[in-house]
């Protein structure tokens, strides 16, 4: 009886259990940049691994500008009285059993959170969010990154012990658990050079000679083979034309103001099932294609770059005539095709042009792909006009880079101001029926490049000068908070705010998993602040240190949520 009163006042006083398993960042901090970024090398590589969440308590993950990268906290619910003493008891002794685990003595962070009141004394202010599992939204089809010609040639550089690092980072159960690739047909901004397939000879409406190129063998290749490979998840691809070869469109060239000439509408449509085929023969499958990258650039020579412009009416009669039933009528019938793949604003001004100009071409889109650029100033209400207009459609989000625009700097070290711009976006096309988010060059090197046309931008991951090591930047962590916890199958629910003291909003995003898990993002871009979340009667207390974000995971209740019946597949979305 001692034992069990000393373990219930232990428990109540600290409530937290550290888990030590993972390898921590190996933190550096670059000369006046705003937070560190973890280094890898051959030989030494932060990880970490999900902890399933046992009944009766939550696990937290928080990274912040002030240098955490996944903390990781088990903690019981802080009901009444009773229900702490059931939960908590039942919990201690399943907890002891495990080897790792090592309770920490209660320090004053965690006194704060455990004793209610004292948040109100202490001067922190405080948000209550309410969880609602019965309110569902769309369902996550995943998260992921690009295998552009430029991503590959620096992991190409690499050492093989690095390669296998970074994929592993990225894919595995010990990295951020990526579901989703994009990879560009042909050549990008990010090669070293233009390119197309079939180049030679011109005019070759038949495509007769139509191979893939060079960077598909030495670098796209191999990239999404060990991607395959090392994945925890079925590896969704999506495969993008920038341009098709000059001899196909109006301006013969790979920039410019373009269209594809008339006559080589069928051949396009090919262009891309042949693309399909090729990769299908090296077991990369294709998952989805959307009908070009950015198609306004083309139109108003917005770009540099290889671009292809398709003005609505013209996109919509290729999709009708052309690229739908040649694609539908193949062995790759499945595969999905999303159109826009431009910035928010393609939707209003480009989208619904498209379905009135070609209506029955709605029967061939799976859904509409959405990029980053611009996210800042387009408000995210055309998402949900284009969601109650299309329910049986999805919005996917396909690109996103920091660093992109001409005043930004193009690599920033360490930029936790970039972190956090990933972190408002996702949010926000989530709460916005989003259903994934594909960032762009999976990794970099420390000019932003290579590009052709020295469009550098940011990544996630940049490689050191010397190639010896790489450095995960809080734009990576910032991807892991959501990748790794809400795999695909996931089903967005109801966060209500029903109170806050604090001047910044909070932002928050919650999921029902096929994990049977209820997962809650919160993220702080002000100071510091205490929330209380409640879901079904739990109740959680989470401190968040300025600019940070946690992610939260606990077991959800079972048959408390008609709606949400457990087997996914049952799911019919509820728009
Ligand atoms: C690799 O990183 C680890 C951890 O930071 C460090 O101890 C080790 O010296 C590094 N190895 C090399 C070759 O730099
Ligand atoms: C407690 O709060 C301080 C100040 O915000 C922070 O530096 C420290 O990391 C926190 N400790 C824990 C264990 O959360
Ligand atoms: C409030 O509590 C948090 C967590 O213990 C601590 O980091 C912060 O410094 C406290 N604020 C004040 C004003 O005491
Ligand atoms: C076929 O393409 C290759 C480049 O991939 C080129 O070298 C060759 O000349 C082309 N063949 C013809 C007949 O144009
Ligand atoms: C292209 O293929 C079609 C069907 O096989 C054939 O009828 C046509 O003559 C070919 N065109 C050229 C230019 O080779
Ligand atoms: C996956 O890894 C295994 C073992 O390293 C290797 O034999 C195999 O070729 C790899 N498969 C792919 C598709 O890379
Ligand atoms: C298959 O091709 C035929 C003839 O080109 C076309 O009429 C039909 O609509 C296509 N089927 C689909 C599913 O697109
Ligand atoms: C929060 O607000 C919701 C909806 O307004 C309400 O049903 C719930 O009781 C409130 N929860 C708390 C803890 O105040
Ligand atoms: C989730 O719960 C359902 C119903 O209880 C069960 O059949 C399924 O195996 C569970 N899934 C996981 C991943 O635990």
């Amino acid at each position: 009886m001692e034992v069990i009163s000393k373990l219930f006042a232990l428990t109540l006083l600290s409530c937290v259990v550290y888990i030590n398993t993972d390898k921590p960042c190996a933190p550096k901090q670059f000369p006046q940049k705003e937070s560190i970024v973890c280094v890898c090398n051959a030989t030494y590589c932060d990880d970490f691994i999900r902890q399933a969440p046992e009944e009766g308590s939550y696990v937290t993950y928080t990274s912040s500008k002030d240098g955490m990268r996944f903390k990781k906290e088990v903690r019981n619910f802080q009901n009444d009285g009773k229900s702490i003493f059931r939960n908590t008891l039942s919990q201690m002794y399943k907890s002891l059993r495990h080897i790792f685990i090592k309770v920490m003595p209660p320090n004053k962070n965690q006194t704060t959170k455990i004793k209610k009141k004292t948040h109100k004394q202490n001067g922190t202010c405080y948000d209550y969010l309410e969880i609602d599992p019965s309110t569902t939204y769309q369902t996550v089809e995943g998260f992921g990154s690009s295998v552009t010609d430029a991503a590959g040639m620096n992991w190409e550089n690499l050492d093989p012990a690095l390669r296998y690092e970074m994929i592993k980072s990225y894919f595995s159960e010990e990295g951020l658990e990526y579901n989703m690739v994009r990879v560009p047909i042909g050549g990008s901004d990010f090669s070293t050079h233009p390119y197309a397939y079939n180049e030679l000879p011109e005019d070759d409406i038949n495509l007769t000679n139509y191979t893939l190129a060079p960077e598909d063998f030495q670098l796209k290749i191999p990239m999404l083979h060990q991607i395959l490979n090392l994945s925890a998840d079925a590896v969704h691809i999506v495969g993008t034309v920038w341009s098709p070869p000059p001899w196909m469109k109006t301006n013969d060239a790979y920039t410019g103001f373009s269209r594809l000439k008339r006559e080589y509408y069928q051949t396009y449509a090919e262009y891309h099932m042949k693309f399909i085929e090729k990769y299908e023969a090296e077991n990369i499958p294709i998952w989805a294609i959307t009908t070009t990258n950015e198609p306004v650039n083309g139109v108003f020579n917005l770009a540099t770059f290889n671009t292809l412009g398709w003005t609505a009416g013209e996109l919509g009669n290729w999709i009708l005539n052309y690229l739908g039933p040649t694609l539908r009528n193949s062995t790759f019938n499945k595969v999905k095709i999303l159109t826009c793949d431009d910035q928010r604003y393609s939707i209003p001004f480009f989208f619904n042009i498209l379905i009135k100009e070609y209506p029955e071409a709605i029967n061939y889109i799976d859904g509409i792909a959405v990029h980053y650029y611009g996210d800042k100033i387009i408000p995210a209400s055309v998402l949900d006009i284009a969601t109650r207009n299309h329910p049986d459609k999805f919005i996917l989000a396909t690109e996103a880079c920091e660093g992109s625009m001409p005043w930004e700097e193009d690599v920033d070290l360490g930029s936790w101001g970039r972190a956090n711009g990933y972190i408002t976006d996702i949010m926000e096309d989530l709460n916005h029926h989003v259903v994934g988010w594909i960032d762009w060059n999976m990794c970099l090197n420390t000019q932003g490049g290579p590009n052709w046309v020295s469009n550098f931008v940011d990544s996630p991951i940049i490689i050191s000068d010397d190639k010896q090591e790489f450095y995960k930047q809080p734009m990576f962590y910032a991807m892991g908070h959501f990748s790794k916890f809400i795999p695909r199958g996931s089903i967005r629910i109801e966060v209500t705010k029903n109170k806050s003291s604090c001047r910044k909003p909070i932002q928050h995003v919650a999921f029902l998993t096929p994990r049977n898990t209820t997962v809650v993002v919160l993220a702080n871009r002000g100071n510091a602040r205490s929330v209380k979340v409640t879901c079904q009667g739990d109740t959680m207390f989470v401190h968040m240190n300025e600019h940070s974000i946690t992610s939260i995971e606990f077991v959800t209740k079972k048959g408390s949520n008609e709606n949400s019946s457990l087997d996914i597949s049952d799911f019919i979305p509820d728009f």
